[in-house]
């Protein structure tokens, strides 16, 4: 899957951004909530490109290489599971969103 830079580093950031927030709103309130919009938004351009399952797993294992590289102080097992979490909450409306898609 190719973009190019701009595109990338902002799909990179609403993800990292995105992932976060869920593990936030776990901690906080017990479950991951997006907003309709939002979802259907992000549904709409995965289902355009093309997203399949195995791609979600890959950017997974880059989103939380990253974090590992970029930020090593805050890295942690903890952190790590906390993030996969997240991400697999997210992921889970992302293509529950891309499924009710006409
Ligand atoms: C939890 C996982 C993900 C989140 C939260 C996420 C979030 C987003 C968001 C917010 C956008 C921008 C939507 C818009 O412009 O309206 C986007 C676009 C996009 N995403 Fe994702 N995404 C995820 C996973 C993936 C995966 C696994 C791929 C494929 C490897 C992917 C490929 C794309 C592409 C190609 C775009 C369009 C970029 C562009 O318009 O330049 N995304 N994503």
């Amino acid at each position: 899957m190719e973009h190019n830079e701009e595109g990338c580093s902002y799909t990179w950031s609403e993800v990292l951004l995105k992932t976060c927030e869920a593990a936030a709103q776990l901690r906080t309130i017990g479950k991951v909530t997006v907003r309709e919009t939002t979802l259907k938004k992000i549904g709409i351009k995965q289902v355009k490109y093309g997203v399949l399952d195995k791609h979600f797993e890959v950017k997974r294992f880059a989103l939380l290489e990253m974090i590992k590289v970029v930020v090593p102080p805050i890295w942690s097992l903890e952190m790590k599971t906390a993030m996969t979490v997240a991400y697999n909450h997210l992921v889970e409306a992302i293509k529950e969103e891309m499924n009710s898609l006409p």
